[in-house]
């Protein structure tokens, strides 16, 4: 789990007792068994239970799969834009396995029977049928949070599934970068294995029949943000040590052409060798000079 989903239940006031994510699911140290430790030992203690809570598949069937049926039914057909006006194909990662099943229900009991339902399951994990599909990487860990299991919930109903991709974390992050960088989407690792999974399932048979089809919708459900994942090493390393952008040298040249004496007057700060000039307000200027002063400049 990131510091930033450990910090964030920190300041709602919770206590976090981290455990190991390489202890199996069953053992002791596990977080499932920690949590029934300390539920026998606390008064009153409770555990949610999101691998058995019937609300998990519940809240998805009746709040996420009618949202997504009612952006799909309203967005207009038309001829640059074609539309069959359902959802043809819902993809989906499978952690729980909560939101796969509850989409799968509520788009299949009225709105589209016929809907393509594909769900995602990271390699090292055994959630993917057939179960064959789970041999590559077979117990291996994998960075990407929030999907995958080494057994399979109660909330997880396979066969409301009609197709199972495994994704790698090394796509997945590609799939990211690629979501951040050509859509602005600002999105986690596990949206990632959603997209790089819909890209592979609309090359299999099944899915080249959609692909080629004017149309059919595919909807890739984007589970959460990059603002959980921003202090991991794989987001930093994309973000910190991606190419330069297209406007990167031009940049540099007018900085070099500058004239150090009207920074002087003005005032200013280099934040990695980009000059952020007259701060408005005092305030301001404290908290970019506090970035890094850039006196003799
Ligand atoms: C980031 C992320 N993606 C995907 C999932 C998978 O959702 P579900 O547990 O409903 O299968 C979760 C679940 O917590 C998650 O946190």
């Amino acid at each position: 789990m990131s510091l930033e989903k450990e910090a964030l239940l920190r300041a709602l006031g919770a206590e976090v007792i981290r455990t190991p994510t390489e202890a199996a699911w069953d053992a002791p140290e596990s977080h499932i068994g920690v949590a029934k430790k300390l539920q026998r030992e606390i008064p009153h203690g409770i555990i949610l239970d999101q691998y058995r809570n019937v609300n998990n598949p519940l809240a998805h069937e009746y709040t996420t799969g009618p949202e997504i049926i009612e952006a799909v039914v309203s967005t207009p057909s038309t001829s640059t834009r074609p539309s069959t006006g359902k959802v043809d194909v819902i993809v989906a990662g499978a952690g729980t396995g909560g939101t796969v099943t509850g989409l799968s229900r509520a788009i299949k009991k009225e709105h589209n029977p016929e809907c393509t339902v594909v769900a995602i399951d990271p390699k090292g994990s055994i959630l993917a049928v057939p179960a064959s599909l789970n041999t590559e990487g077979d117990g291996e860990q994998y960075i990407v949070e929030g999907i995958g299991y080494d057994f399979v919930p109660d909330v997880l109903n396979r066969s409301v599934i009609d197709a199972w991709i495994k994704t790698g974390d090394e796509e997945s992050f590609a799939a990211v970068k690629s979501l951040m960088r050509t859509e602005g989407l600002l999105v986690g690792g596990s949206s990632g294995s959603a997209l790089a999974g819909a890209l592979r399932w609309l090359k299999t048979e099944e899915g080249k029949k959609v692909a080629d089809t004017p149309g059919k919708n595919v909807v890739v459900l984007l589970a959460d943000g990059i603002r959980n994942y921003m202090s991991k090493p794989w987001f930093l390393k994309s973000a910190m040590e991606s190419e330069p952008s297209a406007l990167a040298g031009t940049i540099q040249q007018i900085l070099n052409k500058e004239d150090s004496s009207e920074t002087k007057e003005n005032g200013s700060a280099v934040i990695d060798s980009i000059r952020v000039t007259s701060a408005s307000t005092q305030e301001t200027t404290a908290q970019v000079s506090s970035i890094s002063p850039s006196s003799s400049r």
